[in-house]
C-alpha cells in the first residue's frame, strides 16, 4: 500500500483528542518549506536583488530546520526515550540525515550566490530539485512524528506533562526564532488554532513582546483572518481604536 493510502486507513490516527505539540510547529514548517520551494522554483537568476532575497529566505529556513531538530532531540526525544527506550530511534536517525541534507543545501545556495551569470540557471534548477527532495523527506518525517511519536507520548505522558514540556520548549526559544515561527505558523493555522495560540501568547508574553509577535504575522493574514483573530483574542484592529488588552 502506498504511504498516502496507508495513512488514510480508518484506524490510522487522524485527529488528536490529546495535546499535540507537533501540530502547529509542523504547520509552520510545511508553510515555510513550500513557500521557499516555490520561490526557488520561479527564481529569476538575472535579478540579483531577488536572488539575494530568496537565498536569504532559504538560509533562514535551513537555520530554523536545524534549531527545530535540536529542540526535538533535546526535549521531545529525551522525553520519549525516558519512558520508552528506543521509541525515538527512527526520528533520531532521520534528524542526522536532515542535518547532512541541510549542509548540502547551504553549500548549493552559496554556490548559486557567487556563480557567474551563465551558470546560475542550472545551479538554481539543481537547488530547486534538491530542496524539493528535502521537503519530501520532511513531509514524511513530520507525519511519522505526528502519528508514531505522538502515540508514544500520549501513552507515556499526561496532557499536563506534555503541555509543561511544550512550554519548556517555547521558553527556550530566542525572540528572533519566536518571531520567525509566528510569521509562518499563524497564517498556516485554522482560525480556532490561531485564536488559541495567539491568545496564549497574549496571556503569557509581556505586552511589548506580544506586539512584536503580532507585527511579525499581521502582514501575512488577509483582512478576514485578521478581523476574526483580533475579535477572538481582543486586539485593537486599527490605530485609534481602543486597545482592550
Ligand atoms: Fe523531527
Amino acid at each position: 500500500m502506498n504511504p498516502t493510502a496507508a495513512a488514510a486507513r480508518p484506524n490510522a490516527a487522524q485527529t488528536a483528542p490529546r495535546f499535540d505539540m507537533y501540530a502547529a510547529i509542523h504547520k509552520a514548517l510545511r508553510h515555510f518549506m513550500t513557500d521557499t520551494l516555490h520561490r526557488v522554483g520561479r527564481l529569476d537568476v538575472a535579478d540579483a536583488e531577488q536572488t539575494g532575497r530568496v537565498l536569504g529566505q532559504l538560509d533562514a529556513l535551513l537555520t530554523l530546520c536545524v534549531d527545530h531538530v535540536h529542540n526535538e532531540n533535546r526535549f521531545v526525544h529525551t522525553a520519549i526515550e525516558a519512558r520508552q527506550p528506543g521509541g525515538a530511534g527512527r526520528t533520531t536517525e532521520d534528524h542526522v540525515e536532515h542535518l547532512e541534507s541541510i549542509e548540502t543545501l547551504r553549500a548549493e545556495g552559496r554556490a548559486l550566490g557567487v556563480a557567474p551569470q551563465a551558470d546560475r540557471a542550472l545551479l538554481a534548477l539543481r537547488l530547486y530539485r534538491h530542496l524539493a527532495l528535502f521537503v519530501a523527506e520532511n513531509l514524511q518525517h513530520m507525519h511519522f512524528e505526528e502519528t508514531h511519536n505522538n502515540a508514544v507520548l500520549w501513552a507515556c505522558y499526561s496532557d499536563a506533562e506534555l503541555f509543561a514540556l511544550h512550554q519548556q520548549i517555547i521558553a527556550s526559544l530566542p525572540l528572533e526564532e519566536t518571531l520567525l515561527v509566528a510569521r509562518w505558523m499563524i497564517p498556516a493555522c485554522t482560525p480556532a488554532e490561531r485564536a488559541a495560540i495567539v491568545g496564549g501568547m497574549k496571556a503569557g508574553a509581556p505586552a511589548p513582546v506580544f506586539d512584536q509577535i503580532v507585527d511579525a504575522f499581521r502582514p501575512h493574514l488577509d483582512d478576514t483572518a485578521w478581523g476574526q483573530l483580533a475579535r477572538a483574542v481582543g486586539i485593537a484592529q486599527q490605530p485609534g481604536l481602543v486597545d482592550f488588552r
